[in-house]
């Protein structure tokens, strides 16, 4: 079986915050391949490809507005069944209430802002590793 691959962000707030060395770590101690790495300023037109799927909903303004902050850090990463294990690496979307242990729950919490800085971004399936990788390692 071929190594499957997905994108992760290490979004603004993990940038900004010095961690993205800690969350390289923890992809690469769970034993997935960094296959390409990037540093980008995301502009409106990516993310909102991106986040296509999100347009309307309540947090999609300033989750754009949030992208839009500052640098992320974009990473192919590579290994068996890496979609859903770098998805439980990161934990859930909440980082008050993701588990101890993942990266949300360990490194994450709110910070009284409208929107959720949960540091980083997993695809969610196989169509959306392909598409979102399209996008930012064009
Ligand atoms: S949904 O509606 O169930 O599909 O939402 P969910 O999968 O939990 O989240 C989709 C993406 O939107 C982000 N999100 C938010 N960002 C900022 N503020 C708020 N309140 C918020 N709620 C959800 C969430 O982190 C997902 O983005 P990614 O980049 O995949 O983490």
């Amino acid at each position: 079986m071929s190594a499957e691959e997905t994108l992760i962000l290490v979004k603004p707030d993990g940038v900004a915050r010095g961690l993205t060395g800690e969350i390289l770590r923890r992809i690469e101690a769970k034993g997935y391949t960094l296959v390409d790495l990037r540093l980008v300023d995301a502009d409106r037109e990516l993310l909102a490809a991106h986040y296509a799927e999100h347009e309307g909903k309540p947090f999609y303004e300033p989750l754009i507005e949030f992208m839009s902050s500052g640098p992320t850090v974009a990473i192919r990463a590579a290994g068996e069944r890496v979609i859903e294990g770098f998805r439980s690496l990161a934990g859930t979307t909440d980082p008050t209430t993701a588990a101890p242990g993942t990266i949300r729950g360990d490194l994450g919490r709110d910070w009284g802002l409208k929107v959720q800085q949960n540091l980083v971004h997993g695809s969610d399936s196989p169509e959306s590793a392909e598409r979102e990788l399209a996008l930012w390692f064009a």
